[in-house]
């Protein structure tokens, strides 16, 4: 009995303790869609989710040597998509948040290439209309994300760094070897930059580093 009372009051601490220590979700995420995912963990630096399958439409892969200027480009692709350029004409609702996949390029020194994806609302999922140019897919590979979060306007100064302490804080965590395997088995990707605000707001903006991974390992933590 006194046994199973301090089992609850270690549940009741645990789930607590989940909620302190985890991030919320971004703010803009009540009053715009985000795609849905489960917490799996979090910890010291970083926050391990699990997303659903989705449809993400997504533009072709943008070489640059900047971030924010190849992110700018792709949603304005995105943003004319979403306007009702697309095969359908249809205008679909605004989503969070715009995701930007860094790769290594072939190109010359210092080129990355970017791939930039919205994720299609609930209402349109069963049918997202095709555009020229762009894909729309089911979200391909990895389901899981291993997430930092970080504020302010996104500088290309500054996400190279954010995925650096994203990789240390998982450093000898159980997720290490899972992440690690993940970027092995999809070279194409370093990793994911989450943007959630629009370039009008100007505070409380939030961002995320992911990493992206899918293991058999994981599924049975
Ligand atoms: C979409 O708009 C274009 C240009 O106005 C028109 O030619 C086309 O038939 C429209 N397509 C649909 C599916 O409504």
């Amino acid at each position: 009995m006194a046994r199973r009372s301090s089992m609850l009051l270690l549940l009741a601490a645990a789930a607590l303790l989940a909620v302190g220590a985890g991030a919320a979700v971004p703010p803009s995420c009540e009053r715009i869609e985000c795609p849905a995912y489960d917490v799996v963990d979090n910890a010291n630096g970083f926050e391990i989710r699990r997303y659903k399958d989705a449809m993400w439409v997504s533009t072709a892969p943008i070489e640059d040597i900047s971030l924010v200027d190849a992110t700018r480009s792709g949603f304005l692709q995105l943003f004319k998509y979403i306007q009702g350029k697309n095969a359908y004409n249809e205008t679909i609702e605004m989503t969070a948040p715009v995701l930007t996949r860094v790769a290594p390029s072939d190109g010359p020194f210092c080129v990355s290439s970017f791939v930039v994806s919205f994720y299609v609302p609930a209402k349109n999922q069963a049918d997202a209309p095709p555009a020229e140019g762009l894909h729309v897919q089911k979200w391909a590979g990895a389901r899981y994300a291993a997430v930092r979060r970080f504020g302010g306007f996104v500088a290309d100064a500054d996400v190279g760094k954010q995925a650096a302490l994203l990789d240390a804080s998982l450093q000898g965590t159980r997720w290490a070897a899972a992440v690690s395997d993940g970027r092995k088995a999809d070279p194409a990707s370093e990793y994911t930059v989450a943007q959630y605000n629009s370039p009008f707001e100007f505070s409380g903006r939030v961002n995320e580093i992911w990493m992206l991974f899918d293991t058999m390992a994981a599924s049975d933590m």
